[in-house]
């Protein structure tokens, strides 16, 4: 594990949630859902540096402290079109758009934004929903040569096996919450067309939605069938990676 991370140490803070920092000494954020987030540690709420944000998609269980936190610390964040218009209309400096298929030089690390199947939307303080463009997952490379898939919130789909082919991930994080996302059989198929190695399960937590009912268990037997190549790395909030 530590040899295929080259040096980039991956936190998870829960639900869909990531701080990473980079061999180069970067930090980034995917999805900075913190201060409302049942799963995120208290002591890892609070982010003093960071360099870059990446936004999924606009629901409030990702796009969560991205304004105070880009604020704050000056982040730069990359997210599609709409959310960017969003951001800098909500004076934030530093937004920048990537689209799908797009692949852009971020500090030190590739990003590539890929697709997702689900919606995206901003919800304001009177519940109104504004058009939050399209959902997207990412494909990061890291200075390493480490490559890592977050899919974001999504169901199944045949390209899948484009990505795995295109940017060939190391590891992949998926989520197989069900309900609003891939549930464990979906995602064991998505670990067979990524033809990933190492999975990271995420975004099934009941304590953030009651309404999950997939579990890294039964995600570890479908994958026993249908990806029995792949490594499960079931993390708790907190967790590093490598430990
Ligand atoms: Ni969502
Ligand atoms: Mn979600």
């Amino acid at each position: 594990m530590q040899e295929m991370l080259g040096g980039t140490r991956i936190t998870y803070l829960g639900h869909a949630t990531f701080r990473i920092a980079t061999a180069g000494g970067e930090q980034i954020i995917i999805d900075p859902f913190l201060s409302g987030n049942p799963q995120t540690p208290e002591e890892l709420k609070q982010v003093d540096e960071l360099d870059t944000i990446l936004l999924t998609h606009g629901h409030f269980d990702h796009f969560g402290d991205t304004i105070p936190l880009a604020k704050e610390t000056g982040a730069t964040v990359i997210s599609n079109f709409e959310i960017m218009s969003y951001l800098q209309g909500q004076g934030v400096e530093n937004a920048q758009p990537l689209q799908k298929g797009g692949t852009a030089q971020i500090g030190g690390i590739k990003v590539t934004a890929t697709n997702a199947f689900h919606s995206s939307s901003i919800q304001t303080e009177n519940g109104s929903l504004i058009y939050g463009g399209e959902p997207m997952g990412y494909v990061l490379e890291f200075e390493s040569g480490f490559r890592l898939y977050h899919a974001g919130d999504t169901c199944l789909f045949g390209d899948m096996q484009l990505i795995g082919e295109l940017y060939n991930p190391n590891l992949a994080m998926l989520p197989i919450g069900d309900r609003l996302v891939m549930g464990p059989l979906e995602a064991a198929h998505a670990t067979r067309l990524l033809g990933v190695n190492h999975v990271v399960p995420i975004h099934y937590s009941p304590e953030v939605l009651p309404i999950f009912t997939g579990t890294p268990e039964d995600f570890q037997k479908r994958l026993n069938d249908i990806a029995p190549g792949a490594t499960v790395h079931v993390m708790q909030p907190g967790d590093d990676l490598a430990s």
